[in-house]
């Protein structure tokens, strides 16, 4: 496997290696949906087979009382969250002051406004000691998007103590099976949360996401937002829709989703450790570490560090069996242009590199070296 620092000459290679990864995942993936029971149509028209399996994988990890609907991507399900949840518009939403920019575009398409609401300055992370606070502030919004960043779990209980029937939507698109501080997993205590497996994620399906609802009428208006008619129905929606863009997924896609799933699952407990690993190793080398490996998103390590200090102390650390370093990476966040104090919370939340871990041969380690280097190539011209 080639170093981090992948450059345009090493495009071929890499391509060839990111093309022989994809097909050794599907080949995998086929082989292990071959030996589970498929006792329903595999069809993205019903919603049936590999994308029952799917949604009942997801549902599963996040709670008994909740339904989870596959779409393609964490952008999707937070579009269908904000609409579902009545934000149209002129309406205005809080989002985090530190963000990944997909709540803003989300906002604007639906023709919102966003705005900014205080966070953690260590993590980025909503802080609802705050926010209940400045309560005034938040009078006029017409729902909050919690983003749990860096497979850190922000503290989602307390914010809606702070806010008291206002709509809350989770954004896990980084947080695959973290947790609240009290311990119950994310998504588990909002009106709607998103998941995302895309290329960066972890675990990754390449192209996928995941909208997990709390109640039957929210679930079966996403189902009607997005998908055919005959799911619709299916779902006990008497008179379907069919006046709108669907967003289904593909059942290929739903596959690679199911099996990454189950794959990550068997492997908690050696990511968990690894990230242990890892965090003892990163603070023992005075890097102060964000995540807690018992109950943050299993292997993921987000570290306040440079990229080059971290690769210092990767080498010096034994990760389990099975688990390899699949990227080393700066977080990927802005500061909301709007909010009050946005140099000095740039400046503490841009510096914070995150590590992934993943089985040997996961797919993504050769893609997200691919896409760096293509990106490289297209900035020299
Ligand atoms: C915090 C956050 N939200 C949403 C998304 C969008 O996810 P997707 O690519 O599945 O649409 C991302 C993607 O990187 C993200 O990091």
């Amino acid at each position: 496997m080639h170093a981090d620092g992948a450059g345009p000459d090493d495009l071929p290679h890499l391509a060839g290696a990111a093309d022989r990864e994809f097909i050794e995942l599907l080949s995998a993936a086929t082989a292990w949906w071959a030996t589970q029971r498929t006792w329903q149509v595999s069809s993205s028209h019903t919603g049936g087979g590999v994308i029952a399996a799917f949604e009942s994988a997801v549902a599963d990890s996040v709670g008994s009382d909740v339904r989870a609907l596959a779409l393609p991507s964490a952008t999707a399900a937070l579009s269908i969250a904000l609409e579902i949840l009545g934000v149209g518009p002129g309406d205005l939403i809080g989002v985090p002051a530190v963000d990944w920019t997909a709540t803003g575009a989300i906002a604007g398409a639906l023709g919102a406004r966003t705005m900014p609401l205080p966070v953690d300055p260590d993590t980025g992370l909503l802080d609802a000691g705050q926010i209940a606070r400045h309560g005034a502030v938040t009078q006029d919004l017409a729902a909050v998007v919690v983003v749990h960043l860096h497979g850190l779990g922000c503290d989602v209980p307390a914010l809606r103590r702070a806010l008291p029937g206002l709509p809350v939507i989770e954004d896990a698109a980084q947080a695959w099976a973290s947790h609240y501080p009290d311990g119950r997993p994310v998504g588990s205590a909002s009106d709607a949360c998103a998941f995302s497996y895309g290329a960066a994620k972890s675990p990754n399906a390449g192209e996928l996401g995941c909208l997990v609802t709390r109640t039957r009428t929210l679930h079966q208006a996403a189902v009607a937002r997005s998908q055919h008619p005959t799911r619709q129905w299916l779902t006990g929606i008497a008179c379907p829709r069919r006046d709108q863009v669907m967003t289904r997924v593909a059942p290929a896609a739903a596959l690679l989703g199911a099996y990454v799933l189950h794959q990550h699952l068997k492997l908690t407990p050696e990511l968990r450790q690894g990230g242990r690993l890892l965090a003892q190793a990163l603070a023992g080398a005075g890097l102060p570490v964000l995540t807690d490996a018992t109950r943050h998103a299993p292997g993921i390590v987000a570290v306040r560090a440079a990229p080059e200090h971290v690769r210092l102390v990767l080498p010096t650390v034994f990760l389990p069996e099975g688990v390899t370093v699949r990227v080393v990476d700066l977080a990927d966040v802005e500061v909301h242009p709007g909010y009050s104090d946005e140099a000095t919370l740039s400046a503490l939340v841009t510096g914070i590199t995150i590590i992934t871990l993943e089985p040997p041969g996961a797919w993504g380690q050769a893609s997200v070296l691919v896409s760096r280097a293509a990106v490289t190539d297209c900035q020299n011209g």
